[in-house]
């Protein structure tokens, strides 16, 4: 019996945890599928796993040092188990592991395997390595570690098995890595050079979640309008506009996002399919980082704050409810007080409905962090809770504004409460309604009666719509 088919016998449980970008969470998805056929299913609980994954992100320093925190308490279950005769392979996957193995199995010798994001199909291998190492030992304590960041030359997407849809809204990566190296960020060496997957792939990849059930899918990559696959016509690359317009053939995908977007690569020509594209959502996340252009020139940014403004502005011309979303930096090195007011100007005068923000943190290995001088954490920090309390209120004022408003609501899944279902609008706002369960992946007209802290409350804009349904529902 080969190594792979004598794991396979025995059921066992898989955890993973996700940390970091939506990337991580399809990535995660992927890990799951290709260990399947091994026997493992989901678990949401550490302790009753047979293996865990860590699934990590590099970005902040603070996301970094989390893993090894997860590892301490890892170690801890591991040994339980293995005293009391079970055992336990533990595999750290993801951006830290891509930028920080070696180290990883230095510090944590009882990881059994670290893997890169580019690595996630030769995981049942790995594994069945692991498990050949520890016969070979006698103890599960004294395997060898496993380590694979390598960036294979065939694409992980070749070999890893088409995901299945797991509700109404899905994820579908279509793009990784980046060339830009923006001076303060750790991607381009974590996920590598920018690779396209072919459109064709991408296309059979939606046309299965949509017959899975999947409503609403979006776009993933790190710079995923950089999109340029190969299109089917093989010697023509399509751009992420053209991608779009194709999908949007797809018979039931009602709904179409993609994210993150850099402002450089935001053309006329995918500006225009949000003009001309109705399943493409009116919600963008387009981060800035800084309103200062001696920032954005620094961070090697490649565009301007102006450049910035004309994007929303031609946005909105062709989309007049385009609501948008950013990331911030605050305290990158060099940035002054009046910098810090060119950023806030820009938030004053764009008017962002969501927003992620942050305070500079120095990377290992990325030009800014060796830059002089750093700026004081405390001037960050008070800088980011400036910022904060303006794009709170703009979130806050928006959500506001939704108030007796009637719009297409998605429903995903059960609320926190007895009887409500939870949703998604056309701007990513969660909506909460009372509803019968069967209203799941349907899409559906509410009315805006209240705002929660981190969601809407809604009724159905046609009461006599919101009587029980006993079969699937499909708007
Ligand atoms: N590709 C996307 C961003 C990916 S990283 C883009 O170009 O916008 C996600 C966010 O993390 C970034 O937008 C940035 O705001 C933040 N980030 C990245 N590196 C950081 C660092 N060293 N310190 C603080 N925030 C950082
Ligand atoms: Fe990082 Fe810049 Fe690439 Fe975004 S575009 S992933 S911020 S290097
Ligand atoms: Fe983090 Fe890697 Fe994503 S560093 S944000 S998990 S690409």
């Amino acid at each position: 019996m080969g190594d792979t088919a004598k794991i396979a016998a025995r059921s066992k449980k898989l955890f993973i945890k996700t940390y970091g970008c939506q990337m991580n969470v399809y990535d995660s998805g992927r890990m799951a599928d290709v260990l399947a056929p091994l026997g493992f299913s989901s678990t949401d609980r550490p302790d009753d796993a047979d293996m865990v994954i860590l699934n990590t992100c590099h970005i902040r320093e603070k996301a970094s040092e989390k893993v090894f925190s997860d590892l301490g308490r890892l170690r801890v279950l591991k040994t339980g188990r293995v005293t009391a005769g079970r055992d336990m392979i533990i595999a750290v996957a993801g951006c830290v592991a891509q930028a920080e193995g070696a180290e990883i199995m230095a510090r944590a010798p009882f990881v059994d395997i670290v893997l890169g994001p580019q690595t996630y199909h030769r995981l049942p291998e790995m594994v069945a390595r692991a498990a050949r190492s520890r016969d070979e030992a006698g103890m599960p304590q004294s395997r060898r570690g496993v380590l694979d960041t390598e960036f294979p030359a065939e694409p992980k997407f070749d070999h890893l098995p088409a995901p299945k849809a797991d509700g109404p809204t899905a994820f579908l990566s279509v793009q990784e890595g980046c060339d830009k190296f923006c001076t303060f960020c750790v991607v381009p060496y974590t996920r590598g050079s920018e690779y396209s997957r072919p459109a064709a792939d991408i296309l059979r990849e939606a046309r299965g979640l949509v017959a899975g059930g999947a409503r609403e899918i979006t776009l993933l990559g790190q710079n995923v309008n950089a999109y340029h696959g190969a299109g089917p016509e093989a010697a023509v690359s399509w751009n992420l506009g053209r991608l779009i317009r194709e999908l949007a053939e797809i018979d039931g995908l009602a709904r179409i996002r993609y994210t993150t977007s850099h402002p450089r690569d935001m053309d006329d020509d995918l500006i225009a399919a949000h003009r001309d594209v109705p399943q493409l959502m009116p919600f963008l996340h387009l981060p800035v980082q800084s309103g200062s252009d001696k920032i954005l020139a620094a961070m090697n940014r490649g565009h301007g704050r102006d450049d910035y403004r004309r994007i929303v502005y031609k946005l909105k011309e062709v989309r007049p409810d385009m609501a948008l979303s950013s990331d911030f930096i605050t305290g990158y090195p060099g940035e002054t007080d009046r910098d810090f007011d060119d950023t806030l100007e820009l938030v004053n005068e764009i008017g962002f409905v969501q927003s992620f923000s942050f305070k500079y943190s120095p990377r290992p290995g990325t030009p800014a962090a060796i830059l002089k001088p750093q700026v004081a954490d405390e001037v960050k920090a008070a800088r980011l809770h400036i910022l904060q309390q303006v794009l709170d209120a703009q979130l806050r004022h928006f959500n506001t504004s939704c108030v007796g408003r009637t719009f297409d609501v998605l429903l995903t899944g059960r609320g926190r409460n007895p009887g409500q279902l939870v949703g998604r609008s056309p701007y990513l706002q969660a909506v909460h309604v009372l509803a019968d369960p069967a209203y799941v992946g349907a899409i559906v007209s509410l009315t805006v009666v209240s705002v929660e802290a981190y969601s809407l409350g809604a009724v159905w804009a046609d009461s006599r719509a919101s009587r029980p349904r006993t079969q699937a529902a499909h708007a």
